[in-house]
């Protein structure tokens, strides 16, 4: 076999599904941004998303208490932001400042967007559940925007220890599968 052992503490970069995103929140008029990549689809309509949002982030405390943030979905050209977004917190630093990044008003939840994001997800907390054991959120979408300017936008996936893998080109194949 020409496999080895591999660290546990790894694997995680091996399973890495979507793209990393910044999740925007906002609490007393202050809004943060946080970045996360450990998310997962869990349905189509209305799309329910589940994410591990750490209890030593601040981005915690404030959407356990409001309920609401935005799921915003940045491209190759964001990547400097992406990683200074999640090595601060929001509890000292203004992120939007700090990053030069522009929020604007959503239209479900008082979360912004983040307007340099190629598509914005409005989301709230449907389901705390396994909130208190794993940091687990069940997020519903309440309502999408996407720049449909972006014929190509090439979302950045998080491999771990400082390492993205840029999506690519798109094979088409025939399934009767969503
Ligand atoms: C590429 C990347 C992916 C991350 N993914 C997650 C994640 O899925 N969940 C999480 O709790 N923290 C994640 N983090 C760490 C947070 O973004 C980081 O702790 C951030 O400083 C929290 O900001 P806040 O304190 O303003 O909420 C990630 C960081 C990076 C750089």
């Amino acid at each position: 076999m020409a496999k080895k052992s591999f660290p546990l503490s790894r694997v995680y970069g091996l399973l890495e599904p979507g793209p990393v995103v910044l999740v925007t929140t906002a609490q007393k008029g202050r809004a943060n941004i946080m970045t996360m990549s450990w998310h997962t689809m869990m349905e189509f309509e209305p799309p329910l998303v589940g994410c591990v949002i750490s209890d030593r982030n601040h981005s915690f405390g404030v959407l356990k208490a409001t309920k609401e943030c935005v799921i915003n979905i940045p491209t190759v050209e964001l990547a400097a932001q992406v990683v200074g977004c999640g090595n601060t917190s929001g509890r000292k630093v203004d992120k939007f400042k700090a990053f030069g990044l522009t929020p604007a008003a959503a239209s479900r939840v008082k979360a912004p967007l983040i307007d340099e994001c190629y598509a914005s997800l409005e989301c709230k907390v449907v389901d705390a559940k396994l909130v208190a054991k794993y940091c687990f959120f069940i997020l519903e979408v309440l309502k999408a925007w996407i720049d449909t300017s972006r014929k190509d936008p090439r979302t950045i996936h998080h491999l771990g220890r400082g390492a993205f893998m840029v999506a690519g080109r798109t094979i088409k194949l025939p399934s009767r599968k969503k």
